[in-house]
């Protein structure tokens, strides 16, 4: 427990996923005792919020604060133990406030999924959070809870039956439903806007390590997943979308914990597209989408039109029908290197960025808050899966729609 005024302050509370974040937690989602307030920088909009909220939420204060307001940023974190943010894109507005909290000793969670940012966050103030305390964990979404906790799942599972971890682990999306938010298509085209000026970032996004501390000694050559055939899971496999976060965070994972999963770790994400020819036509129609929506957001003029006329604008989002019908399931296979065989699968109901997100950004926050302690888990950047431990599996399954289960395991 804290001895600051709030627990937690949810800053972007008025953003497309901040307000389901909101409504979860004055509602399901709903934490003993939990002392919150709501933050962002329209007073407006904080007040039609809290309003729409309805009676159990009328003693929540609202903190007005600009992102890029220093004096407004540490006044809050005065207050509070806790930061939830989701004041994004996280490059463009994230910065002032990760500081003030790595500086002030303010615990922190975000779900930023640009790898670029991160790394260039943790390189300036992952000194002032060791000294103050502060623990800093971005990619509390669906960027990358389910992979980097399912990848936790799983070890601690091979763990338990072969006495071993797995030093290889693939991650498959079987199936999935949801679409994007105005904030997440922003992200992405920030990032893309900024390569395509970088060739130096171009390089370092394309990096599976970027986000591993100097030093790490894993070395291994990772696989790349293009269109192919997986024998393991009898499918086409395509490119999955959110690798290029989730794989870095994984992978970062192995290289904090103590000890490792493996020295030399593998780890890979891919898309299922089914068995035979509809299989392949599927993963190579995939792979196909994909590069040319990135060409096309490549070339300035295209990026212009598709921001201002086809994409979601920013505060947009998908419909409360699409967010409710939404789900994902993700399988994971694990081998030892005594060729023991482990398959996990993850599942989330609801869409996966935003009624899903806010869950597990809300619980992120709230165990972080609660259940872990500040003498074992001191001051830093961690991620998901090297701060959190069963506590937050627990609130997962039990408050947030996720389920995590071992379908079989094999002894080598
Ligand atoms: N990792 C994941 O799985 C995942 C999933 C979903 C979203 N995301 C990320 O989460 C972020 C939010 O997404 P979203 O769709 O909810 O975004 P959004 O609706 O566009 O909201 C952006 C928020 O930022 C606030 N904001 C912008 N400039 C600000 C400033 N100068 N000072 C204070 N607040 C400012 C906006 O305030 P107003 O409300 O006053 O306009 C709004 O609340 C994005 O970065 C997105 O990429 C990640």
């Amino acid at each position: 427990m804290t001895d600051k005024e709030f627990d937690v302050v949810i800053f972007g509370a008025t953003s497309f996923v901040g307000q389901i974040l909101c409504r979860y937690l004055a509602d399901e989602g709903s934490e003993p005792d939990l002392k919150w307030a709501i933050a962002g920088r329209s007073q407006f909009k904080l007040r039609e919020l809290k309003t729409s909220l309805g009676k159990s939420v009328q003693a929540v204060p609202i903190f007005v604060a600009d992102s890029f307001d220093e004096v407004a940023l540490n006044n809050l974190c005065a207050r509070t133990s806790l930061v939830i943010t989701t004041v994004g894109p996280y490059a463009l507005y994230g910065e002032t406030l990760l500081r003030v909290c790595a500086q002030s000793g303010t615990d922190y969670c975000d779900l930023t999924g640009e790898p670029q940012w991160i790394k260039r966050m943790i390189a300036l103030y992952e000194d002032d959070a060791k000294a103050s305390g502060a623990r800093i964990v971005n990619c509390c979404g669906f960027d990358s809870v389910p992979s980097d906790i399912g990848v936790k799942f799983l070890q601690q599972e091979a763990l338990k039956k072969f006495g071993t971890m797995c030093d290889k682990v693939r991650l498959r999306v079987k199936a999935i439903r949801g679409g994007p938010s105005g904030g997440t298509v922003a992200s992405g085209i920030n990032t893309i806007t900024q390569a395509g000026k970088d060739s130096a970032l171009r390089r370092e996004l394309r990096d599976l390590y970027s986000l591993c501390p100097p030093g790490h000694r894993n070395m291994v050559r990772q696989d790349e997943i293009r269109v192919m055939y997986d024998n393991e899971f009898k499918s086409w496999v395509a490119p999955f979308i959110m690798a290029t976060i989730n794989t870095r965070v994984v992978l970062r994972s192995n290289a904090l914990m103590n000890p490792s999963y493996a020295e030399q770790f593998r780890y890979d994400e891919g898309f299922l597209t089914g068995d035979g020819s509809k299989g392949q036509k599927r993963a190579k129609q995939l792979e196909l989408l994909l590069k040319i929506l990135i060409g096309l957001l490549s070339i300035p003029p295209l990026r212009f039109f598709l921001t201002r006329f086809v994409f979601p604008k920013p505060g947009d989002g998908p419909s409360l029908d699409e967010q409710i019908s939404g789900f994902y399931d993700f399988r994971f296979l694990g081998r030892t290197q005594h060729g023991d065989e482990i398959k996990v699968k993850v599942t989330g109901n609801q869409d996966p960025g935003y009624g899903s997100t806010a869950k597990m950004l809300a619980q992120a926050g709230v165990s972080l808050a609660r259940d872990v302690d500040k003498q074992k888990v001191p001051g830093g950047f961690w991620t998901p899966a090297t701060v959190f431990g069963d506590d937050y599996i627990n609130r997962l399954t039990t408050n947030a729609g996720l389920s995590f289960e071992v379908l079989s395991t094999i002894r080598g």
